[in-house]
Order: C-alpha cells, then sequence, then structure tokens
C-alpha cells in the first residue's frame, strides 16, 4: 500500500477558464497565489504555478495525502478546466522546497516553450512530460535570477 507520508510530486497542465480584462485576471491570479500560500504552508506543499493566458502548469510537492487533498480542491475550481496529470510519482527530494508556490507569469519564451504541448503529438507521454517538467524547472529558476517577472514567495525555512 503506498505510504500517504511519503514525499510525492504531482505535475499537471490545465485551461484556462478565467475570462475578462488583464486587472480581472490578475485578481484571481492574485487570489490563487494567496490561497496556496496560506494552505500549501500549512499542509507541507511547495511547488510552482505557471500561467499563459491559455495554459496553467504546475507542480505540487509534499506529503502524498496533502498533494492528493489539495489536487482533489484544485480540480475542481472553474478558472481552469481539462486538467491533465502529466506525472504523480512519490520522489526523494523536493526540487521547490523554498517556496510555498513560485509563480511565473507570461513570458515570450514559455508561450515558445509550450507550444510543442499542444501541437506536437510526435512525443511519447514520458517524454513529453519530461520535458514540461525540465521546463517548469528552467523557468522557476530563471525566475529566481530575474524576479521583475515574478512574485516568488518563500516557503518555510
Ligand atoms: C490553476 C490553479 C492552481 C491552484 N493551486 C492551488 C494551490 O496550490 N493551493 C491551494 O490551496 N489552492 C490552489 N488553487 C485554488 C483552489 O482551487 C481553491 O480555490 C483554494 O484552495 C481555496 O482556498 P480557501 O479554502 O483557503 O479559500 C488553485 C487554483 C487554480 C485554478
Amino acid at each position: 500500500m503506498a505510504d500517504p507520508s511519503a514525499l510525492y510530486r504531482l505535475l499537471y497542465v490545465s485551461e484556462n477558464r478565467i475570462a475578462g480584462d488583464v486587472a480581472h485576471v490578475a485578481r484571481e491570479i492574485e487570489a490563487i497565489l494567496n490561497a496556496s500560500r496560506r494552505n500549501n504552508d500549512a499542509l507541507g506543499i511547495t511547488g510552482a504555478l505557471i500561467f499563459n493566458c491559455g495554459f496553467f502548469a504546475q507542480v505540487l510537492e509534499g506529503p502524498r495525502d496533502a498533494v492528493e487533498r489539495i489536487f482533489a480542491v484544485i480540480r475542481n475550481d472553474t478558472r481552469h478546466s481539462k486538467i491533465q496529470v502529466m506525472s504523480a510519482a512519490e520522489v526523494e527530494d523536493r526540487e521547490f522546497p523554498n517556496w510555498t508556490m513560485a509563480y511565473i507569469g507570461r513570458s515570450p519564451s514559455w508561450e515558445k516553450a509550450l507550444g510543442w504541448i499542444r501541437n506536437d503529438t510526435h512525443f511519447a507521454p514520458d517524454e513529453r512530460c519530461d520535458r514540461l517538467f525540465k521546463i517548469v524547472m528552467e523557468m522557476a529558476y530563471d525566475s529566481e535570477l530575474s524576479p521583475d517577472r515574478t512574485f516568488a514567495a518563500p516557503g518555510k525555512s
């Protein structure tokens, strides 16, 4: 049986359903991030959220039961749809130990990098997943170096 306290990482992509003008979208993203930081810290969850108007991609890592609990809430959120789990597995270490939820907003490189998820059926699911995870990681690390593009809140230290 799966160990509910084992360190677990889940990566999914979804389609944005937040409509309206830029200010409204920004307020909704802010609300998501506020909820994430409040709840994730209490649950021992860290991760990263990427948003590019059309898509979300999110990494959640923490104790398996906590990740599954918060993901059950997230997947019922009507601000996104077509949730597609790219990977979900026990892991040895956290990749985002310092962020309750790193946020990476719209950027040209992200738009370009994500194009293949939509358009390229050539890659096997595992390969797509590895590539996506790599992109999320790279963007999270990049954003640490250029904080003007992002809003990365520290987690527990
Ligand atoms: C793309 C997306 C990612 C989200 N990620 C998180 C998250 O990591 N943690 C979280 O608590 N809520 C997240 N939410 C918000 C939840 O769906 C829900 O609104 C929130 O947990 C409610 O928090 P509250 O009960 O404290 O008001 C996310 C929502 C969306 C649309």
